[in-house]
């Protein structure tokens, strides 16, 4: 399973410690949530941080942009870094213009779906697409409940993946430990996507390592 800690469950304080404890760890990528109040009630951290957090790691930046519009900051999203640009379904009105140009730009494009919006609003885009995200929680905050019916759309996904021979991979969000890990890596999840349950974790690197052999 390749593991993306959230860092929006990090210490800010003392977020240069809490990178070094994701080098030091199995993690596989930097998951970096981006809100901006309008597409979410919530407004988490910008650019700049991405940009300090990609000089503290050589780990793959996976930038997670929960804001409208998004289609504006693929060139800035690409100079913090970012290995992949993570943009929602709902926040982009043409999403297939979105996605070639965050290719062009060097980056690895990747679609996110709310709990609400079905997979099959993918079908058009999925053989564009190097990963595609389901969020299990409404975005907009760390710490919520994992909501069941995310399995069945894992399953949905994986069949639109393989009838359509796209390369995407399926990643995971929202409510993530060990025991909700064990559902979607059961459904076919190829990534996780953990925060509260990395960070609040008494041993954050013995965590990842859980999650990373479900
Ligand atoms: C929620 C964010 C998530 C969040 C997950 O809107 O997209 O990445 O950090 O937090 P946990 O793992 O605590 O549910
Ligand atoms: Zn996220």
């Amino acid at each position: 399973m390749i593991v993306s800690p959230s860092i929006l469950s990090a210490d800010f304080a003392n977020l240069s410690s809490d990178i070094e404890m994701l080098n030091r760890s199995n993690a596989d990528w930097v998951h970096c949530d981006v809100m901006d109040g309008v597409f979410v009630p919530n407004i988490s951290f910008g650019f700049p941080i991405i940009k300090a957090v990609s000089k503290l790691t050589d780990k793959p930046l996976d930038v997670h942009l929960m804001i409208v519009d998004p289609d504006r900051y693929v060139n800035v999203v690409r100079d913090c870094g970012a290995t992949f640009m993570n943009v929602h379904y709902e926040a982009c009105t043409h999403l297939h213009r979105t996605v070639q140009n965050i290719r062009a730009a060097g980056m690895r494009p990747a679609v996110t779906l709310n709990p609400a919006t079905p997979v099959a609003m993918l079908s058009d885009i999925i053989g564009d697409l190097d990963m595609v995200l389901l969020m299990s929680v409404n975005p907009g905050f760390g710490n919520q409940k994992f909501i069941e019916h995310s399995v069945k759309k894992i399953k949905e996904l994986k069949a639109l993946i393989s009838t359509t021979g796209s390369k995407a991979i399926i990643q995971i969000d929202g409510g993530i430990n060990r025991t909700t890990g064990k559902l979607v890596a059961e459904a076919g999840a190829d990534c996780v996507v953990a925060g509260s349950a990395v960070f609040g974790a008494p041993d954050p690197i013995a965590e990842i390592e859980a999650l990373a052999s479900l």
